[in-house]
């Protein structure tokens, strides 16, 4: 509470400093979504209604209850992206019909994650005829004072917007199947951290209004701050035909202070939600994936890199997730797919430092 007094003190001294030098209402600059609370349901052109996200286990920091941002607000883009020779950008339009589509959805604070990295590309244009990449910076990261994002505070907002962008990534996915003859089997959805728990929105969202179910989904270190003890449901079965989860970093399902956790870049979930949820050098990774000391976002974007790896064919060694840390892993070696594999319920993996390093 402290923090938070603080915060309305400092946006109240700065709005009031700002206000004459820019002669007008600084309250068209300043996004009140960041500290009020929403505690009615919103609704939007072309996405529907949306219940307030309800964050009353966060104490101290978030607003109660959030809902998400105006669809314009949020930033959404979608580029196709597929490699012929070099790599070529297109619109929707682009999709070539009845080809195989990945979409490849980033998290929280997106810009830092751009294109995740080449890897995970070139390992889906291996799989797939092409890939869509969201963008959704705005929502992502979404901004206090002006142009102003301030990092932990928004994380709330954040989560909140990604219902909204899950549903217009709904609305794509009805226009890419019946405007470019793309088979619902032929989609798959790929989202990191909040990026992740976007796929479950989008899922319900298609389901409900267009009678539809993608193919597959990957969900890469889904974000269960601030899911947990909400009444929003983190990404699993029944999202897509096939739900594989890969987990890089863990929160115990306990209720916890916001400002603890929201800027903390480690917030996966440690339930089990897929089809398969592989757990990455798990219980080591409490603390850290191999090689990232403490670097911020690196235990998360390990999900990513050892998705990356699978696509490129790596293989890795699995042990079942018992509760005795010390059972050795076996030199079973399995890929990250369900649809080769057949579900795995909940799986441990052993990755090392950079993983695609090994097997490339
Ligand atoms: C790849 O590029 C070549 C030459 O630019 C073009 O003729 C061909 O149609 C392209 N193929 C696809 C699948 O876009
Ligand atoms: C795509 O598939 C549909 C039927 O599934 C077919 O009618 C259509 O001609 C196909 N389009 C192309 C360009 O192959
Ligand atoms: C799925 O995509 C592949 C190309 O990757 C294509 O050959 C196949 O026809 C597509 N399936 C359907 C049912 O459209
Ligand atoms: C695809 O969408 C465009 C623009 O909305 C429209 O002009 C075109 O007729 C549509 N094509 C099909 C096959 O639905
Ligand atoms: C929904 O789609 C399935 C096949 O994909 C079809 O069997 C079913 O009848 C559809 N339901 C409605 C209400 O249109």
């Amino acid at each position: 509470m402290v923090k938070f007094a603080r915060l309305s003190f400092f946006l109240f001294s700065l709005a009031a400093l700002v206000s004459p030098i820019f002669g007008q209402d600084y309250s068209a600059y300043l996004n009140n979504r960041i500290f009020q609370p929403c505690m009615k349901p919103v609704c939007y052109d072309d996405v529907g209604c949306f219940q307030p996200f309800k964050l009353q286990a966060y104490l101290g920091l978030p607003p109660v209850a959030a809902c998400p941002q105006p669809p314009d607000e949020l930033g959404v883009e979608f580029k196709v992206m597929r490699y012929n020779n070099s790599y070529e950008f297109f619109n929707l339009f682009g999709i070539s019909p009845n080809s195989s589509v990945a979409y490849v959805i980033p998290g929280y604070r997106s810009e830092h994650t751009e294109l995740f990295n080449m890897e995970l590309v070139d390992g889906l244009l291996k799989h797939y005829d092409q890939i869509v990449l969201v963008r959704w910076d705005l929502g992502a990261n979404p901004s206090l004072l002006f142009d102003i994002p301030v990092t932990r505070y928004n994380k709330f907002l954040a989560a909140a917007n990604s219902e909204a962008v899950g549903r217009i990534i709904g609305n794509s996915i009805d226009f890419i199947v019946n405007n470019r003859s793309i088979n619902p089997d032929n989609i798959t959805l790929v989202g990191h951290g909040l990026g992740g728990n976007t796929i479950h929105f989008a899922a319900d969202w298609i389901k409900e209004k267009y009678n539809l179910t993608v193919g597959k989904a990957v969900v890469l270190d889904p974000d269960a701050i601030p899911f947990y003890f909400s009444n929003k449901k983190i990404s699993g079965k029944g999202d897509a035909k096939i739900v594989d989860v890969i987990h890089s970093t863990f929160v115990a399902p306990v209720p916890v202070l916001g400002q603890r956790f929201a800027g903390n870049t480690k917030t996966g979930a440690l339930t089990p939600t897929g089809d398969s949820d592989y757990f990455i050098n798990f219980p080591d990774s409490w603390n850290d994936q191999p090689g990232c000391d403490g670097l911020e976002f690196c235990s998360s974007h390990f999900s990513i890199m050892t998705f990356a790896a699978s696509l490129h064919g790596c293989r890795f060694e699995t042990k079942p997730c018992s509760s005795n840390i010390f059972q050795r892993f076996t030199s079973k070696e399995v890929g990250l797919d369900s649809s080769q594999t057949g579900p795995q319920g909940r799986i441990c993996i052993k990755v090392s430092e950079k993983p695609i390093k090994r097997c490339s």
